[in-house]
């Protein structure tokens, strides 16, 4: 039997997309490799939202045209995000792949691969025949958590964001589809569930014919199918976020407290630029509402530092709102232009130098807020997602906590399960603590 690998870049959006790329592989009767090294089918699946990620993709690519050299007969796949930009010269760049295709063309890999996935045909782009892939194989890591995809492609125009020409257009599955597949996710065991789409909050709105329902009847309904524990959804962008979204996060007992609000930047002068259209101040009046509403909700976020023409003084009012909101967890990111994206083009490009020295200085005090939030965990029982043993001590197990913080802790519960655990202690990434019924055995 041939065996793939595939290597994922990027997003959760990403993530998910590999599960269905696994999936179709399987189905065309490839069995899963243990490494890239000892895989006859390879499949990139890759991320453009940054520079980096097309450097990094670059390298492995490198390793595995050598690989191919030694076994002609291997087959190389180039999928995703960076496929769809560079759809015009991909073959040319890096002539050892046989297959690409773009995010919207996941359905049809099978075709392209032929059965055994030997290579058959070169592949397809465009955003035209996108199909939802939500009937296509899956190939979860867990059994019991479990990507929904609410929405593909986005209608916001983020002058940085390179997203919507790679992804084209929202386009919303209907309500019916979603709890279709959610109701039988549950039926197979998911507890955890995290909702996936550019902008959730924008859901429903492009559906026709139009449907009178919202994001937060979304929530409600994922929250009613027996057997979902907890909710999850990312991102929700803050110029959307309306009373009904919040009121049933409230409301909701699956729904976690946990909300990534994508800040961008703490400057109104830069916001407008960003075409972000909204300003520090609604910002921060959404997150004392939220939580007014959801005591304890957790926040994370994304920043952006060194966009086109940020000041000093722009970069202090990011500092200010940071310090502000007091986020539990943040990506900060450095500005990377993007082919095509208005900001690339923008006069007064920041100096190197310059992003790197205010990206230490953000980081800083994330990482200080990070730990205080967590710290402020400690001595408090948590609810926690069992996942497995820890990465580094196998006696020790791991999981998540509502809040949405890994916990590393000493107890006896099997992945999957949900269990209670008292937190000991607390770094700016993860807790550590103990199960609470051993806590209860030793006294
Ligand atoms: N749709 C999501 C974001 C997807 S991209 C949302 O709007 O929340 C994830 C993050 O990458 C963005 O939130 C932004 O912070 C960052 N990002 C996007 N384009 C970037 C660029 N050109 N340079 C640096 N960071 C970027
Ligand atoms: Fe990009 Fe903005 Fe859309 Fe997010 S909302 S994917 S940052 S264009
Ligand atoms: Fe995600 Fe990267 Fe594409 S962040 S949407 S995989 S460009």
């Amino acid at each position: 039997m041939r065996r793939y690998h595939v290597q994922t870049f990027g997003c959760q959006m990403n993530a998910h997309d590999s599960e269905r790329i696994k999936g179709m592989l399987e189905d065309i009767g490839l069995g899963e490799a243990t490494s890239a090294d000892d895989a006859d089918v390879i499949v990139f699946n890759t991320c453009t939202i940054r520079e980096k990620p097309d450097t990094k993709l670059a390298s492995y690519l490198g390793a595995a045209a050598a690989r191919k050299r030694e076994d002609p007969s291997r087959v190389i796949a180039v999928g995703g995000c960076y496929a769809e930009a560079q759809r015009d010269r991909i073959f040319s760049l890096y002539p050892a792949v046989d297959v690409a295709f773009g995010p919207g063309s996941i359905a049809h890999l099978g075709d392209w691969l032929g059965a055994g996935g030997v290579g058959v045909a070169r592949g397809a782009f465009g955003l035209d025949d996108r199909a939802f892939a939500a009937a296509l194989p899956t190939h979860r890591e867990r059994p019991f958590q479990a990507w929904v995809q609410v929405s593909m492609g986005c209608n916001s125009t983020c002058s940085y964001c390179i997203v919507p020409a790679v992804r084209g257009r929202e386009q919303s599955r209907t309500p019916g589809e979603i709890l279709a597949e959610v109701t039988q996710l549950a039926q197979g065991g998911v507890k955890e569930l995290t909702l996936l789409g550019q902008n959730v909050n924008s859901w429903g709105r492009d559906l026709v014919p139009a449907i009178q329902t919202e994001f937060g009847e979304l929530l409600r309904a994922c929250d009613a199918v027996e057997g979902i524990e907890r909710i999850r959804f990312t991102s929700p962008h803050p110029k959307d976020f309306r009373d009904p979204v919040i009121a049933a996060m409230a409301e909701c007992d699956a729904v976690c407290e946990q909300i990534h609000l994508p800040l961008q930047s703490g400057s109104a002068r830069i916001l407008k630029a960003m075409r972000r259209t909204y300003t520090p101040e609604r910002y921060l009046a959404l997150v004392e509402k939220l939580r007014a509403a959801i005591p304890d909700v957790a926040f994370g976020t994304d920043i952006i530092v060194g966009f086109p023409g940020e000041t000093e003084e722009d970069f202090a009012g990011t500092l200010a709102v940071v310090e502000q909101v007091g986020f539990d967890s943040a990506f900060t990111f450095v500005y990377s232009p993007r082919n095509g994206t208005d900001a690339a083009t923008m006069e007064e490009q920041v100096p190197h130098e310059v992003k790197i020295e205010r990206m230490e200085r953000l980081v800083e005090v994330t990482q200080r807020h990070a730990r205080e939030r967590n710290e402020s965990r400690v001595g408090r029982v948590e609810e926690v997602l069992v996942e497995g043993p820890s990465r580094t001590e196998e006696t020790v197990l791991r999981g998540r906590t509502r809040r949405n913080t890994t916990v590393n802790f000493t107890g006896t519960a099997d992945a999957g399960t949900l269990v209670p655990v008292l937190i000991e202690s607390a770094t700016s990434t993860t807790l550590r603590g103990t199960q609470e019924a051993l806590v209860g055995a030793a006294n």
